[in-house]
């Protein structure tokens, strides 16, 4: 448990609750989770299943429907063939990364990771023994792992590597060409490959993509939580590499028994046509609040060195402000109200001079925020 760390910005969360229980009107960006909310045809397969449906366990992997869905998903959207016997419906993004490690982490094994990247992975490796490996990354490669991170970074112990595209906190993404490079050294190496593909549907500059279009060895993780702004109905998936499909069973059995029904009924509804129109409105206003959040912070001087493409963040270099993004975090939502997360939540490259903006609030919020940022920051 020592190794395992709390989540900082809860911290600061606290605080922005505090501020508005005395009245303060605070703009939140410092929470991944989209105000969009639940899709409306998602809450009416919702309410339908109540009344219809026994809710009892599913099968461990989910729902045969769900399945076959996500796999036409994967057909129609990418062209990708992933037969609904290599999908596991899980409780969210979560348990899904926490089934394909223990799938493959022994005690001693080390898993590389970015630093920056998502503050649970490292914690779930340490949960299973092994040795997480944050490769320190920055704007040069936009954050991302190439595949000579992969030969610096390999060694004997090393059981895998587990990246993100679009990534958490960055936005940045890994082109086609380079992840294909990039599982290449990993399978000459004889590893594996971890891709957290949870925001791969919300990408702005470049099309949308899933690895699973052109290799079927990597593990797969995504989720309703995000693109379908399904955060506490707890529903994702994990698609395994052929081989895999037994021994992931016997996880999530043992494990979670099953995953949550009632999400599951409702989910169905996410593959719509009507539902994946609204989603793609939902994509058109997230581009319009990152372009204005961009133009913004960079007029402010805050230095943005790698465009985000895609999720819903903006990782800003605070240097020219601060030494100490954690102190400048804490008293800019003091001072105005406006609450991002600092860097230490992500790792431990450079995390003093970084921040996290999440542009998961309304657009007029964002102009807000950066008025009220520039009058402090000029004061
Ligand atoms: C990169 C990444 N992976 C996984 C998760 C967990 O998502 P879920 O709500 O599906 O468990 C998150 C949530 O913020 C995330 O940003």
């Amino acid at each position: 448990m020592a190794s395992i760390e709390p989540f900082h910005v809860v911290e600061l969360m606290e605080r922005a609750r505090a501020l508005e229980q005395q009245g303060r009107n605070i703009i939140h960006m410092e929470v991944g989770e989209p105000d969009f909310g639940t899709p409306a045809p998602v809450i009416q397969a919702a309410t339908q299943a109540l009344q219809r449906q026994s809710l009892g366990y599913t099968s461990a992997l989910g729902t045969a429907a769900l399945r076959e869905a996500i796999s036409n998903f994967y057909q129609t959207r990418f062209r990708a063939n992933v037969p609904p016997e290599r999908i596991i419906v899980t409780s969210g993004a979560s348990a899904a990364l926490l089934i394909a490690l223990s799938l493959l982490v022994s005690p001693e094994d080390e898993v590389l990771l970015t630093d920056p990247g998502y503050p649970c992975n490292r914690h779930f490796v340490s949960l299973l023994n092994g040795t997480p490996i944050c490769m320190p990354l920055d704007h040069t490669t936009a954050y991302q792992p190439t595949s000579d991170h992969v030969v610096k970074y390999w060694s004997e112990k090393t059981r895998a590597l587990l990246l993100a595209t679009p990534s958490n906190p960055t936005g940045t993404c890994i082109s086609p060409e380079t992840l294909n490079l990039i599982a290449e050294a990993v399978k000459q190496r004889r590893g594996n490959l971890v891709v957290d593909e949870i925001y791969n549907v919300l990408t702005y500059d470049l099309p949308a993509s899933t690895i699973l279009s052109y290799r079927q060895d990597a593990f797969v993780i995504n989720s309703f939580s995000k693109y379908w702004g399904m955060t506490g109905w707890r529903l994702g998936w994990l698609v395994v590499p052929m081989g895999y499909e037994r021994d992931a069973e016997k996880l999530a059995q043992n494990l979670f028994i099953s995953p949550p029904t009632l999400a599951q009924h409702a989910a169905i509804a996410c593959f719509h046509e009507d539902t994946l129109e609204e989603m793609e409105m939902r994509r058109l206003e997230f581009q319009k609040r990152r372009d204005l959040l961009i133009d913004g912070l960079s007029s402010l001087g805050f230095g943005i060195n790698a465009k985000p493409s895609g999720a819903f963040y903006v990782y800003a270099n605070v240097s020219g402000m601060t030494q100490d993004s954690y102190t400048f975090s804490l008293e800019t939502l003091e001072k105005t109200g406006v609450a991002m997360t600092p860097g230490l939540d992500f790792g431990a490259h450079a995390p003093d001079q970084h921040v996290r903006f999440a542009y998961t609030t309304h657009y007029s919020q964002i102009e807000q925020a950066l008025e009220r940022l520039f009058s402090h920051l000029r004061s």
